[in-house]
């Protein structure tokens, strides 16, 4: 593994030595590096392209302890959809203002706990849904959720979630009847969403319904803008283009100020997911078996891989996720130049035939014990990683750089991503942040 180039896909020098570091150890299972500046990064531009917007981080996307410890330590709000989101969040001493309960069909047990637990933002799209927090919790904070255009979107949601706009008003009424507090609307436009205008058509929707909730008195003061924010280098849309264009429809239809130069006082928040998780997890999988295999027909043969991690593991992004992956060889540069190049199968280890990576790619002839990795595979992987089978989903090694390490190591949440790293908590210092639990801490501009 000598003189390995720093591929353009692979997030930085350190990732790759990280991953050189964890395979000289001997390992030979499935294992996640994660690049901790680049959640940094991702926030930071946040800031910068949309500053009128709080995000709430989607925990179903990614709830790796080194994502959210981060998130939490950034002082970002977490959008969580069950008792057991809720929990893990609060036991890291996030404070309950900080958590929208962002599932509006909520479990009636898990409704009480978030009453019992001060969670009380939440979202809605039913009726059924007015009783049952009338019932568990009248003081809630309500957000309605409307359905909107998601026909751009990799994975959509409006088939499943949302109110018709039409009859927002219906619900809103109910809601009166009720004596319950709507507080805001919010959307979600489909996730891996390829087409900015679906945001500004979305938020020209939301306008609409929150003037009804105005009109009938409801103290409405919360636009939530959901997910759907790309979180890859090379998507169709890029973040730029939907922050444009959201920038614009806020502007217009919820702008800062208003005709009487008074601020509107309208909170702006979304529930980024892919956005936050995507590009700082590169999966790195060992070639444990592999075939060649002759297509007569064709006139010609293809090499079938077996990793370690397939779709009943990370890889269920290609289910569940309609995720398109792309296998890179662990090789020298002088390895890739001089090995043969073949149409090649990459499989998962199960013993299903659905377990099927990639098919029709062109790799280097690699030899069993070599390394494939996946740059970009933080969003809905290792989430909902099984190990069926009896495979091992993969560890988690850390990329962290010593400037970022000085600033952990002064977070009141130290103690906890030291052990999260697996690092001695030794010494450290409050006098980032003593008043605040967890908000804040890390400086990004
Ligand atoms: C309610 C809700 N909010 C936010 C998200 C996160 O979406 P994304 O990862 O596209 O930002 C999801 C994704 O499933 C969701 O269901």
């Amino acid at each position: 593994m000598k003189s390995m180039k720093y591929e353009k896909h692979m997030r930085g020098p350190s990732v790759h030595h990280t991953i050189k570091e964890t395979i000289a150890g001997g390992l030979e299972d499935p294992f996640y590096v994660v690049e901790v500046e680049d959640i940094l990064r991702k926030h930071k531009n946040w800031l910068h392209k949309m500053p009128r917007i709080r995000p709430f981080y989607a925990v179903k996307c990614n709830q790796q302890p080194i994502m959210l410890e981060t998130l939490a330590a950034l002082g970002i709000g977490f959008d969580c959809a069950s008792k057991a989101e809720i929990d893990t969040v609060l036991s890291m001493g996030v404070l309950p203002s900080n958590i929208i309960y962002a599932n509006p069909c909520k479990t009636r047990s898990y409704i009480k706990h978030a009453a019992e637990n001060s969670v009380d933002l939440m979202t809605f799209d039913n009726v059924e849904e007015l009783y049952k927090v009338a019932a568990l919790h009248p003081k809630a904070r309500l957000i309605l959720r409307l359905k909107v255009d998601d026909s751009h979107s990799v994975c959509r949601f409006s088939m499943k979630f949302g109110a018709d706009p039409a009859k927002a008003h219906l619900l809103l009424e109910e809601a009166k009847r009720l004596e319950l507090n709507v507080v805001g609307i919010s959307f979600h436009v489909g996730s891996g969403c390829e087409s900015a205008s679906s945001f500004s058509d979305a938020i020209s929707d939301a306008r609409r319904v929150f003037d009804i909730g105005l009109r009938m008195g409801f103290d409405m003061n919360i636009l939530d803008i959901g997910g759907g924010f790309p979180g890859t280098s090379d998507p169709r849309v890029s973040f730029d283009e939907i922050a444009f264009a959201v920038n614009q429809a806020l502007d217009k239809h919820f702008p800062a100020v208003d005709d009487d130069g008074q601020e509107t006082k309208i909170s702006i928040i979304a529930e980024p997911g892919r956005y936050y998780a995507a590009s700082a997890f590169t999966l790195v999988a060992n070639v444990i078996a592999k075939r060649v295999q002759d297509i007569p027909e064709e006139g010609r043969q293809e090499i079938m891989y077996y990793l370690n991690d397939g779709v009943y593991g990370s890889f269920n992004c290609i289910i569940f996720d309609h995720w398109d992956v792309h296998p890179k060889a662990l090789l020298s540069s002088s390895e890739l130049l001089f090995r043969q190049y073949y149409p090649s199968v990459v499989w998962g280890p199960t013993c299903d035939s659905m377990d099927c990576i990639k098919r029709d790619v062109i790799l280097p002839e690699m030899e069993v014990g070599e390394w494939l990795y996946f740059p970009e595979m933080g969003a809905y992987t290792i989430a909902a990683a099984s190990n069926f089978n009896g495979f091992q989903i993969p560890t988690v090694k850390y990329n962290v750089t010593p400037q970022i390490m000085e600033i952990l190591r002064h977070l009141p949440s130290w103690p906890r991503i030291a052990k999260v790293l697996d690092v001695p908590v030794m010494e450290r210092s409050f006098a980032v942040s003593m008043e605040h639990p967890v908000g804040g801490c890390i400086p990004v501009h």
